[in-house]
């Protein structure tokens, strides 16, 4: 169903994003992987996608908080792929701290890429997608977004901001044959939370243990296939915002 089909999967160099297009090209998917500075692990997942998937798969240095950026990207990634059917909108920051005493550039910095940086990359390929007559949208929000989170106030703004985009974006799509959707992971085993893993939150968790990044990739495989699913969330988090 998939096989074929070209995805962009930003932050895909780590973590989630690299569990994602993993999965994506083990189902066929050739994959454009998107990374802000780190081009020998963008590299590592694309060469291992290519080799034990045998999908085309390439690296691009890009902010995706930059508008033009983000133009310019998949103006290189359509030159190379013909076109983009999926794109997974995961790159993502953390600049954390309570709110009375957040520095400006905290709030800008974790806005302008969590959530900008989707808006960017939307509004660059819906072009590709409305030419396409389809097109699939998968925004890797948070918990976060849906809870809030003491010292998170810019953050969960951002994945809160995520979750309307992803309505308001499925429902002007829709008619045009594209589809998105959200994924709220909950503490997923990352560099990200690479501090967290031993901390209180566990207890919180009620299936007890923190997720691991091939976890959301499942989700995000079944998003790209579920043609009737729009404008959903799916926590992907042990119980813990429910
Ligand atoms: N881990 C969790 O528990 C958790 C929970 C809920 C939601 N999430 C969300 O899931 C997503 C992935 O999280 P993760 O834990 O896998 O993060 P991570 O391990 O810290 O990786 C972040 C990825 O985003 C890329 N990136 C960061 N800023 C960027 C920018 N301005 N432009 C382009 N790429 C950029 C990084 O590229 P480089 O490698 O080049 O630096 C890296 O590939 C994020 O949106 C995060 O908010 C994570």
């Amino acid at each position: 169903m998939l096989k074929g089909k070209t995805a962009i999967v930003t932050g895909g160099s780590r973590g989630i994003g690299a569990a994602v297009a993993d999965k994506l090209a083990s189902l066929g998917v050739n994959v454009a992987v998107i990374y802000a500075g780190n081009q020998a692990a963008a590299d590592a997942v694309c060469a291992k996608c290519k080799a034990e998937h045998g999908v085309e798969a390439k690296s691009y240095p890009c902010n995706v908080a930059s508008f033009a950026e983000t133009k310019g990207v998949v103006a290189a990634i359509k030159a190379d792929f013909g076109t983009v059917h999926i794109l997974v909108n995961n790159a993502g920051i953390t600049r954390d701290g309570l709110l009375a005493m957040m520095p400006e550039r905290a709030w800008d910095a974790v806005l302008d890429t969590n959530l900008k940086g989707a808006f960017n990359m939307i509004r660059h390929c819906t072009g590709l997608f409305l030419r396409a007559k389809e097109g699939c949208i998968i925004n890797i929000s948070s918990v976060s977004g849906l809870m809030g989170n003491v010292g998170q106030c810019n953050y969960s703004a951002s994945k809160a901001g995520l979750i309307g985009l992803t309505k308001s974006a499925a429902k002007e799509l829709a008619p045009k044959g594209i589809r998105c959707n959200a994924i709220a992971p909950g503490f997923i085993r990352t560099d990200m939370t690479e501090t967290l893993e031993n901390g209180p939150l566990l207890s919180m968790i009620p299936l007890g243990r923190m997720g691991e990044a091939e976890e959301v990739a499942e989700a995000a495989a079944y998003l790209a296939t579920a043609k009737y699913v729009t404008g959903e969330t799916i926590r992907v988090d042990g119980g813990i915002a429910m």
